[in-house]
């Protein structure tokens, strides 16, 4: 436990920042780096510790950032390296820590790498990227599907051969087999690294590697028509070859001649393969993120045998992580309403592991009803099903009460939420009792205790409404009991009487009571509460 104290990405709070729509400086209705710095003070009150931010690299945009044309610059709507610096300087200064966004998978169509490799059969970089010839009746090389719908083969009329998307055709696959590839990359790391980066997100990790026969996936027999096409399909040899783990661990080898400098990996795999991704003897990626409070259903049997499940598949001296939301999945405050959001905060920050908030959150900002003609995500544009889209949960930081809610001056590239002038961060960091000052308290409390940052987490009782675990570290435990659902319910531990102090509370006038025996809660209730010796 004591490696905690002095490791800043297991002990501190991760941000998301979505620059797109956190905050603008100049006008042009998109946020910028520039914008970012101006807010570092707020990150800093609310108590994180570090900030990743998703791809400000060059980008037509074909799917916002994640598609790049240029791995050492920045976009011109995002600013400049200068700025880049400054605000490495800036987060530095303030003792904090800046992750980048990593797409190593895929480039942009755009990028010189694959205009080169599209020109011609015998270009030097054909083969940094995947081209297969049709089959022999002209169909495609397999049957593998793109995420963003339709097949994941594109074919190229001037070279006669297909390329493999695993997302947008304009977001070409590398071939991660070829050594220069790997080299150009690792170079690519290394520029940010000496630029001061403290880490990497690296963008669908478990995709890097793909089957050496291009074997097809079969096919999904839990398939319902709701789900995503790509879900038609088991991605069984397009992704998460065990190949992969040999490109990971090289990735931490550039990482582990810099002091101090992490990578999580963004992994969309059940518990049991996700844990594979720390590595032998844990020198793959620091935190393979889990999803798993985005994925599951908010149902408290569902999430507490989830809880024990993971820890009991981490393997030895491995450092967990939660989340609750990020920019492709929808926000928490919109998967279960307002109030219970107060409880989804308060067991995100109890859970034991590294915490990563998604911008936002912390006000309880939900999912805008983007209007059709103004969507522009590939995945909710290509797709049949127009719910796909992830417009929605990337929508403008709601700052203030002003007409455009602080975020910017000009006309904002989404749509602001109607209900921003009520739910905004001015109007709640003077009320006590507002969703984003309790997120401070909790974050505050568990930078100062030790039991609930590092601690053990020991079970107690969970039924279909309710949650409950101690958190412990030498003479301090706490027990944190969470309602999930919105009709009143009794806590009553089996095995053990617990009296304590009421800490930290979704409902804040209850802090400082103390608690005994049987605790009655209200629905949508949390509790935090200091146990006696
Ligand atoms: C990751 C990103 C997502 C992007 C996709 C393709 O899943 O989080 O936003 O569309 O990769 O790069």
């Amino acid at each position: 436990m004591d490696d905690v104290k002095d490791t800043w990405w297991k002990q501190g709070i991760i941000y998301q920042i979505y620059p797109r729509s956190f905050q603008d400086s100049n006008g042009d209705g998109i946020g910028d780096l520039r914008g970012v710095l101006q807010r570092l003070d707020y990150l800093r009150w609310l108590g994180v510790r570090s900030l990743w931010l998703s791809p400000v690299y060059p980008s037509p945009n074909a799917d916002f950032g994640y598609d790049i044309s240029d791995y050492v610059n920045i976009d011109p709507v995002f600013g400049t390296l200068a700025d880049f610096d400054a605000l490495v300087d800036a987060v530095h200064a303030r003792d904090m820590k800046l992750i980048m966004d990593l797409v190593p998978n895929h480039t942009s169509d755009q990028h010189p790498w694959f205009l080169e490799s599209r020109s011609s059969r015998d270009n030097p970089k054909r083969d940094w990227y995947i081209w297969k010839d049709a089959r022999e009746d002209g169909g495609y090389p397999n049957n593998w599907l793109s995420a963003f719908g339709g097949s994941a083969w594109e074919w190229d009329e001037k070279t006669g051969q297909f390329y493999y998307h695993a997302f947008d055709k304009a977001q070409p696959d590398l071939n991660w087999r070829n050594l220069e590839v790997q080299r150009a990359m690792f170079d690519v790391m290394r520029f940010w690294l000496d630029r001061g980066v403290d880490g990497f997100r690296v963008d669908v990790m478990w995709h890097l590697i793909k089957d050496e026969q291009f074997r097809d996936n079969p096919v999904n027999p839990d398939y319902q028509p709701h789900m995503s096409t790509f879900h038609q399909l088991l991605p069984l040899y397009s992704t998460d070859q065990p190949e992969v783990h040999d490109i990971v661990r090289k990735m931490r080898d550039v990482l582990e001649t810099y002091d101090d400098r992490m990578i999580i990996g963004e992994i969309y795999l059940p518990i049991q393969q996700l844990v594979t991704y720390y590595g032998v003897d844990l020198k793959g990626v620091h935190l393979p993120f889990n999803f798993q409070l985005i994925v599951l259903p908010w149902d408290s049997m569902t999430i507490s045998s989830s809880l024990v499940a993971y820890e009991a598949a981490l393997p030895p001296q491995a450092w967990p992580n939660w989340v609750l939301s990020n920019h492709d999945k929808p926000r928490i405050t919109s998967r279960v309403g307002i109030e219970q959001a107060a409880v989804a905060a308060m067991l995100l920050l109890t859970l034991r592991g590294t915490i990563t908030l998604y911008y936002g959150d912390e006000t309880g900002m939900r999912d805008v009803a983007v209007p059709v003609e103004q969507m522009v995500d590939p995945r909710g544009r290509n797709m049949p099903d127009k719910n796909l889209g992830r417009d929605p949960q990337r929508t403008p930081m709601q700052w203030d009460d002003s007409p455009k809610a602080g975020f910017t001056t000009g006309e904002p590239w989404l749509p602001i939420d109607r209900v921003s002038p009520q739910r905004n961060v001015a109007v709640q960091m003077d009320d006590p009792g507002s969703l984003l000052s309790l997120y401070r308290r909790l974050i505050y409390l568990r930078q100062k205790e030790k039991a609930l940052m590092a601690g053990d987490v020991i079970p107690v009782y969970s039924d279909h409404q309710l949650i409950s675990f101690v958190r412990a570290a030498d003479e301090t435990r706490f027990l944190i009991v969470l309602n999930l659902t919105h009709r009143p319910c009794y806590f009553k531990a089996e095995t053990e009487s617990f009296r304590g102090t009421t800490e930290v509370c979704t409902a804040g006038a209850l802090e400082g009571t103390s608690v005994e025996g049987t605790i009655a809660l209200e629905g949508d209730m949390g509790m935090i509460i200091r146990l006696e010796a």
